[in-house]
């Protein structure tokens, strides 16, 4: 049997350190997965570097892994040994090792896993299904917008549309048909008009809220950065008739949002783990995601790093430290050189 490995968290905002893991079992309806790639997630940097959770120490973080099913559980019907998959792991829901990403062998739930197509790399997979799910289910499960395919009219405005979840709102936003409005640095302008958007406006301009006020009405708003200033923003924006908007961090004192605006605010990356969501998973599982990772929806830019497990903590630094401009991916199997 292969010997399994992982990146381990011994103690809350502690050190990582790289030493072997049982060999995960899977459940009935489980799958084990040889993990090709991992895309580090500004969730993961934060619990990893800021912010304690509640699991149990030693803890395996990261979730969403692509790679090959090692094995199968005795139920799982749409799966076998030797299928290429993506999976959306529940490690920060369920909180065992066995479903953490930062390991060689990790365990996906048969109803959070899709097949990849044939082109689909597995670094391209693995930057997709968590920020794009996030966009996803704010602008569906959140605010109503409608499925692509439907034909609408209107503005969505999306703040800061240049990382990964913005650049995924931007897209889904246009496929539904609305004029999609946007912020960014100057330096991105051009990724994001690429990404379909109608207008980018720098988002440190003095006068934004006035040149955004005046591309209004939106029938959507999304903040994707959750900051203090975009809020606030936003809440200006929707004078006087109010409004309200998601976004991906909750509201803080910080925030001076007027008493008519409503910031809405989940784990929308989690959308899928919940069991009221049960009809929007069937259709995020088995018709958009599939879709979306053909060529359906471009990829977040990624930069491959070497150095496998041994190089997560580094990377979550760097995340954490504003300086990476793409999404990190890794391979648990590579060596440490
Ligand atoms: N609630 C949830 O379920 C959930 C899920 C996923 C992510 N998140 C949160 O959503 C945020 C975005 O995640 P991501 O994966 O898209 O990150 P990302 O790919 O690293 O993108 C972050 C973007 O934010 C922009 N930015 C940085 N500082 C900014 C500021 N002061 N004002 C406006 N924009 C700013 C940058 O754009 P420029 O280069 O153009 O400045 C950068 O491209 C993160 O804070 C993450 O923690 C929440």
């Amino acid at each position: 049997m292969s010997t399994n490995e992982a990146a381990w968290l011994l103690k809350p905002k502690g050190d990582l350190r790289v030493f072997p893991a049982a060999f995960p079992v899977p459940s009935q309806d489980e799958i084990v997965i040889n993990n090709q790639a991992f895309a580090i997630q500004p969730l993961d940097a934060t619990v990893l570097g800021e912010e304690s959770i509640d699991v149990p120490y030693p803890a395996i973080l990261g979730n969403g892994v692509a790679g090959i099913v090692e094995e199968a559980g005795g139920s799982v019907t749409k799966f076998k040994k030797g299928d290429r998959v993506i999976s959306d792991t529940p490690s920060y829901q369920l909180k065992q090792t066995k479903y953490g990403g930062w390991q060689k062998y990790v365990v996906g739930r048969e109803a959070t896993t899709v097949h990849l197509a044939k082109h689909t790399t597995f670094d391209d997979a693995a930057v997709m299904p968590f920020a794009l799910l996030t966009a996803v289910a704010a602008l569906k499960l959140k605010l109503g917008m409608d499925k692509p395919g439907t034909l609408h009219s209107g503005k969505a405005l999306i703040w800061s549309a240049s990382g990964s979840v913005g650049g995924y709102a931007v897209q889904y936003a246009a496929s539904v048909g609305y004029e999609v409005v946007t912020t960014a640095s100057p330096r991105k302008f051009d990724y994001v008009r690429g990404l379909g958007a109608n207008e980018v406006l720098d988002y440190n301009d003095d006068h934004i809220v006035l040149k955004l006020r005046d591309l209004g009405p939106y029938e959507f708003v999304m903040s994707a950065s959750g900051d203090v200033k975009g809020a606030n923003a936003i809440s200006d924006i929707l004078q006087p008739f109010g409004g309200e908007f998601a976004s991906t961090h909750p509201k803080t004192e910080a925030m001076q949002l007027a008493p008519n605006v409503s910031l809405l605010y989940d784990l929308f990356s989690m959308a899928t783990q919940k069991k009221e969501n049960e009809g929007f998973t069937n259709w995020w599982y088995e018709d958009y995601l599939p879709l979306a990772l053909a060529g359906g929806v471009k990829p977040t830019p990624l930069e491959k790093r070497s150095g496998g497990l041994y190089r997560v903590q580094e990377a979550c630094d760097d995340i954490l430290g504003g300086r990476n401009m793409s999404k990190i991916v890794l391979n648990p199997q590579a060596s440490f050189l």
